[in-house]
């Protein structure tokens, strides 16, 4: 039974102030975080200032205090009713801060256990290099590895780390100035396609594939794709061209958002006429009503998850299991303003996810591919474990 909910104002990645929810049960303590986006979709949850939710939090906790932790599911639903119109009541971060609490209080201990998984890993997806809002000098905002020539997870974790450094060395010998953004991710002065010809160059080396998130509604403006760094303006259909042309040239294998989020056509007729991922991110928002126009409109191959976006863990599975029963490629992701709770690590085993986009460098990001591969080394124990197959 829950006995008491406690709220603790951290910090996230970023130094931006966040909620810490702690479940306390007979069993004990359980905490969880939540962590917050720049590139957020418009019809994510509401995020509500932490000085706000500390002022209604005494009173709002005493509505949990008694209900049985195990039925996570009953919590989550007083938590979407309660939270009214895209949780903006209490705030989607409070929400789903609580939520991950409980699910780890019903867990006792491990997520990955309790949701059923542990046969299969994901592959993780690493932000090598970095621009948009989340900072750099390209409109594109991520430049993604995807190691499928790792057979074992720790390979694949070790291998992201290996193409981050040997781009980091490749800058360094030619005496070219390099940064971090908020992802941890490589920030140089270069358009996209030096960009893209080094990393691709860099990942063939290590059999890594390799793709970008192109957050493109941070570049949409009145019907227009901007991207100043190289003075180009384009309408939907040249942005069409332009990503399936970035697609061939560069052998992509993932292409996140290279829409504005309400495009759903253009996703479709990308995702008709290129082989590899097409994933879809504030086109989705982790919804199920969103994912089903999506599914009608075979707008996309692929899905984020991201368990801010969803409000509650339930709101997530009911995402989830659609995409999985329709086929879809499933990443489960970080955002860019991160804490070190690794909770997306479980949630990507737990699920049986095809991807999990956790970030390569940096301490908010190698705690989930630690918490991966400390669940990689007990499984493997235990019997036979093995990457996902993707492709
Ligand atoms: P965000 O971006 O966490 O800053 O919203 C992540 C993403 O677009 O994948
Ligand atoms: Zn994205």
């Amino acid at each position: 039974m829950i006995r008491d909910l406690e709220l603790t104002a951290i910090l996230n990645s970023r130094g931006e102030e966040t909620v810490r929810v702690t479940v306390v049960t007979e069993e004990g303590r359980f905490s969880s975080d939540c962590p917050c986006g720049k590139s957020r979709g418009s019809a994510e949850p509401v995020f509500l200032p932490v000085s706000r939710i500390s002022g209604f939090f005494p009173e709002f906790k005493k509505n949990l205090i008694g209900f049985d932790e195990t039925d996570f599911e009953s919590v989550d639903s007083f938590l979407e009713e309660f939270g009214g119109e895209r949780f903006s009541k209490i705030g989607g971060n409070l929400s789903i801060a609580v939520s991950q609490a409980v699910l780890k209080a019903a867990a006792g201990g491990d997520v990955y256990r309790f949701l059923g998984g542990r046969r299969v890993f994901p592959y993780p997806l690493g932000n090598v290099i970095g621009g948009g809002v989340h900072g750099g000098y390209t409109e594109i905002q991520e430049f993604l590895v995807v190691p499928f020539g790792s057979e074992t997870l720790p390979e694949a974790v070790r291998t992201n780390v290996e193409i981050w450094n040997a781009v980091r060395t490749y800058l360094e010998a030619r005496g070219i100035p390099w940064g971090r953004n908020d992802e941890g991710a490589i920030t140089f002065k270069a358009g996209y396609r030096k960009i893209l010809e080094i990393l691709c160059s860099v990942a063939e080396d290590y059999g890594a594939g390799v793709g970008v998130d192109m957050a493109a509604s941070t570049v949409f403006e009145n019907g227009e794709y901007r991207y100043p760094s190289s003075g180009k303006v384009l309408d939907p259909g040249e942005q069409l061209e332009f990503v399936r042309d970035l697609v061939r040239t560069f052998n992509l294998v993932y292409v996140e958002d290279p829409f504005h989020e309400e495009d759903f056509s253009s996703f479709a007729e990308l995702t008709r006429s290129v082989k590899c991922v097409v994933c879809g991110d504030d086109l989705f928002v982790t919804n199920p009503e969103r994912l089903e126009i999506g599914l009608n409109l075979k707008s996309a191959n692929g899905i984020i998850l991201k368990p801010t976006q969803a409000g509650t863990v339930s709101r997530l599975f009911k995402t989830e299991n659609l995409a999985r029963k329709k086929g879809m490629i499933r990443v489960v992701s970080h955002r860019s303003g991160e804490t070190c709770d690794p909770f997306i690590s479980d949630l990507a085993v737990g699920t049986g996810s095809e991807l999990v986009k956790c970030g390569i460098m940096g301490g908010e990001r190698v705690s989930k591919a630690n918490r991966l591969l400390e669940i990689w080394e007990r499984e493997s124990e235990r019997g036979r474990v093995r990457m996902v197959r993707v492709r």
